[in-house]
Order: C-alpha cells, then sequence, then structure tokens
C-alpha cells in the first residue's frame, strides 16, 4: 500500500462506530495505525456494540484498536477518549473530531434543547476532545487535526440552523488550532463530506452516488505526516476533492478622514460587494493589514 503509513502512530476517530468514521479507522488501521475508535452508548446500547464491531473487523484484519465509549458531548468523555489513547498506545498523533447527531428543525419550530444538543456534539465536543489532545501535540511537536464541517454550515441550509451553527463554528476552531499549533508541527484542517451513512439515509438518490469510502482517502491523508496544509477547508464526495475557503476582496475605501454617509455606502456598494482581488488571510493580522490605506 503507497507510502502514506501510520505506523507507530495512533489517531483518535470520534464516532467511528458507523459511517464515515469507520471507513477511516479501517484504512488507517490497515496502515500500520492504532486507532481508538470512539462512539458512545451504554451495553444495551447499539453505537456501542458498533464500534465494538469496527473494532473486530480491525482486528480481524490484523490491525490495532480499542472501543471507547464516551460521550464526547462531556469535557469528562472528550477528555476519556484522549486518555483512552495515550493509555493504550503510549500516545496520540491526530484526532478526527467526527462524531455528530442531527435535530433538524425550521427556526419558526427549532427548541433551545433541539439547538443546544447539536451544538454539544459537534462544537462542543470538537472542543473537549481538542483541549484534551492539544498540548500532548504540543509537547511532542507534531500533531494533526481534521474537523467535520458541512455544506450546509458553510451555505445555510432550511430546517438546519443549530447543525449550521456548530458546523461553522468548528472552521473558526480548526483555524485557532492551526495558528496556535502552527510552531509545534501541528496542522488543523477541515472537511465538508458528502456521503450516504445512516445521518443522510432518506435524502434520496444523490446520495447513493457518494459512498463514504468516496471521503476516506482524502482525511486519511490530512491525518497523516504527509500532510503539509493546515487551516484549509476541502469539499470531498462522490470523487470530487475541492478547496472551500472564506476570503476577503480589497473592497472599497471611503475618504480619508471622515466616515462615508449611507448615501455613499449605496452609491459604492458594487465595489464594495465585489469577490474581484480577493485573498485568503491565514490569520486576522493578514485581514486587518487590508484595512491599512
Ligand atoms: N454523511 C454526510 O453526507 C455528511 C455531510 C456533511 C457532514 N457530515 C458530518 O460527518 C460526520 C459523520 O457523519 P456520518 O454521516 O458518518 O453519520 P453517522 O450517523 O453514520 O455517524 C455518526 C456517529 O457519531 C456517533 N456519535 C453521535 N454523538 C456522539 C457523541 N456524543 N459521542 C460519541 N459519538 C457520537 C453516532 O453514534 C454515530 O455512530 C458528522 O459530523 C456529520 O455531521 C456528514
Amino acid at each position: 500500500m503507497g507510502g502514506i503509513s501510520f505506523m507507530n502512530r495512533t489517531v483518535v476517530i470520534t464516532g467511528a462506530g458507523r459511517g464515515l468514521g469507520r471507513t477511516y479507522a479501517l484504512d488507517i488501521a490497515k496502515r500500520g495505525g492504532n486507532v481508538v475508535v470512539n462512539d458512545l452508548g451504554s451495553a444495551a446500547d447499539e453505537s456501542k456494540a458498533e464500534a465494538e464491531k469496527v473494532v473486530e473487523e480491525i482486528r480481524a484484519l490484523g490491525g490495532n484498536a480499542i472501543a471507547e465509549f464516551s460521550d464526547i458531548s462531556t469535557e469528562k468523555g472528550g477528555q476519556a477518549a484522549i486518555n483512552a489513547a495515550v493509555e493504550n498506545f503510549g500516545r496520540i498523533d491526530a484526532l478526527i473530531n467526527n462524531a455528530g447527531i442531527l435535530r433538524d428543525a425550521s427556526l419558526a419550530k427549532i427548541t433551545a434543547d433541539q439547538f443546544n444538543a447539536v451544538v454539544a456534539v459537534h462544537l462542543n465536543g470538537s472542543f473537549y476532545t481538542t483541549k484534551a489532545a492539544f498540548p500532548i501535540m504540543k509537547a511532542q511537536g507534531y500533531g494533526r487535526f481534521v474537523f467535520t464541517t458541512s455544506a450546509a454550515g458553510l451555505f445555510g441550509n432550511f430546517g438546519q440552523a443549530n447543525y449550521a451553527a456548530a458546523k461553522m463554528g468548528l472552521v473558526g476552531l480548526s483555524n485557532v488550532v492551526g495558528v496556535e499549533g502552527a510552531k509545534s508541527n501541528i496542522l488543523s484542517n477541515v472537511i465538508a463530506p458528502g456521503a450516504k451513512t445512516r445521518m443522510t439515509e432518506g435524502m434520496g438518490a444523490l446520495m447513493d452516488a457518494l459512498p463514504p469510502e468516496q471521503v476516506t482517502p482524502m482525511v486519511t491523508y490530512l491525518a497523516s505526516k504527509a500532510c503539509s496544509t493546515t487551516q484549509n477547508i476541502y469539499s470531498v464526495g462522490g470523487g470530487s476533492f475541492a478547496r472551500i475557503f472564506v476570503g476577503v476582496a480589497p473592497g472599497w475605501f471611503g475618504q480619508e478622514g471622515r466616515a462615508p454617509t449611507a448615501e455613499e455606502i449605496e452609491a459604492n456598494f458594487d465595489k464594495i460587494d465585489s469577490q474581484d482581488g480577493y485573498i485568503v488571510p491565514k490569520n486576522v493580522g493578514e485581514e486587518a493589514a487590508l484595512l491599512k490605506r
């Protein structure tokens, strides 16, 4: 198998009992990595059984993996998933924040509980695991993070205020991991996948053309030593791999020494609104530099 190896590396994958996460676990384990297959559940819960099944699959292939059942939407659970890597394999090299749930409802109907439940798993959960893993990676001078956003979060989707808010928040979190980890060889990237899984069941024929395995190689790459990019977002699905970015264009400057009027904003709105000549800043300083005349 190619040149991308995970020998002597340990990877934690949240929500890896099924769907996309399961495919990442299998591919990384096949490449020699030790994998912590996190997926929540009590003894009677099928999710727990799912994590155990993935571990059995990996072991049958001769790989190393353990099942870990923490609910990563709690600080204790996020910490426990990372502790499992250190306790069982002595280290953590990559964290794939993948666990997720949906509680779709239009803004007219959504409850605070529905909003908070989704933010708790996607955004807070990714923060808890990241907070636990980051200092270890910093101390060892190596780390890879992969976060999971969604086109619904980046571009908007009816009925997904909770999901979209959490998924966009993850982009900000990944960028800060990238900025703060830069000196320690810690790279952080985000994928926006499209795949037929339990989460997207019933979404129609489009999903049939999107097997999860079409997403896997991108995540394997981003979680590996071969990866050299950071703070980027990639759209991945159905064989397509493409960059998504947040850019800022040069826009328009008002007259020096005074604030423009609202009428001047109106008169110059085409220039303000134009995407021509945009850049993609890597931090707030690069954006702020554009504010200088
Ligand atoms: N499938 C897609 O097309 C698609 C599109 C955009 C984004 N995503 C994102 O990809 C990720 C994986 O989704 P999937 O499609 O494989 O869904 P999935 O439902 O098949 O898998 C998600 C897994 O996360 C686990 N999980 C949920 N809450 C958890 C918690 N608190 N702690 C631990 N595990 C938990 C679930 O038990 C489940 O096994 C999610 O973050 C999802 O939002 C998926």
